[in-house]
């Protein structure tokens, strides 16, 4: 098993129109951890997560992704890196409504130019591996919230990328299944190496999973470290009210 990269951003600044989204932000996330990013509504954690792979692009800093500068990129090294190198889950699945659960899981390898067979095979064997194989034919409006999350997980998986970006997966699901799919996504990134970073505004979420908990708040990083460290040395006031909020 050979691990994700390392992700460094330097002195990382994006500004939407006069706004400031994030603010000079500098983080290292180590290769093949698990990575969350906390804090409220509007910090700017989905702006921090997609300067990765530069949906967003910064108006100052650098980003790398191993050795790849993808701050740097032009178009066609951007699309390459896009898919090949990070895949993504969105907290609303993002699956496309006009294709069958099998047709969206595959849809990553079409883009990469797989034929359609070999690409469906791939796909299957992760809808198998998610307990998905009665509901290959079916399209994602008919599934249930939990099984929409897990064909977007297997979307995401099925290119081999070896960086996960995930934006809130977790939140439009009941506790349960949320659950089940933290303890998934924990085997998942041991067992496949990847490095994986996950925005959640549940602080409980992020403790019981990560290796390593990053807090935005107002555009800034706060502190940066692993959960004992933050529970034992809490940053600032923000961080020990979060913290405390969360009974942690
Ligand atoms: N495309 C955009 N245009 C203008 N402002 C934006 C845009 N996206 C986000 N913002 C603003 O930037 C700030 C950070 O947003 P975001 O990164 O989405 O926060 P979070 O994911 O932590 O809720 C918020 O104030 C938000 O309103
Ligand atoms: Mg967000």
């Amino acid at each position: 098993m050979s691990l994700g990269p390392a992700i460094t951003l330097t002195n990382v600044s994006v500004q939407y129109g006069t706004r400031a989204a994030l603010l000079d932000a500098s983080l290292e996330i180590p290769a093949g951890s698990l990575f969350a990013i906390m804090g409220l509504s509007g910090a700017g954690k989905s702006t921090l997560l997609r300067s990765i792979n530069r949906l967003v692009t910064p108006t100052a800093g650098q980003v790398r992704v191993g050795d790849i500068d993808v701050t740097a990129l032009d178009a066609a090294g951007l699309r390459r890196f896009r898919q090949n190198t990070t895949a993504m889950v969105f907290q609303n699945f993002g699956l496309l409504p006009h294709r069958n659960t099998i047709d969206n899981v595959a849809f990553p390898l079409r883009l990469q130019g797989q034929a359609a067979g070999p690409a469906r095979a791939a796909a299957k064997s992760w809808l198998e591996r998610f307990g998905l194989a009665a509901v290959t034919a079916a399209s994602p409006a008919t599934l249930s919230a939990g099984m929409r999350q897990r064909v977007g997980l297997a979307r995401a998986l099925v290119t081999d990328a070896p960086v996960l970006l995930m934006d809130e997966p977790f939140s439009a699901l009941d506790p349960i299944t949320r659950r089940a799919m933290q303890d998934e996504t924990k085997g998942l990134q041991r067992d496949l190496g990847k490095t994986v970073v996950i925005i959640t505004h549940d602080p409980r979420e992020a403790f019981r999973i990560a290796d390593r908990i990053a807090v935005v708040h107002a555009g800034r990083i706060v502190q940066s470290a692993t959960p004992d460290e933050l529970r034992s040395r809490p940053a600032n006031e923000h961080v020990a009210a979060l913290l405390a909020a969360a009974d942690l």
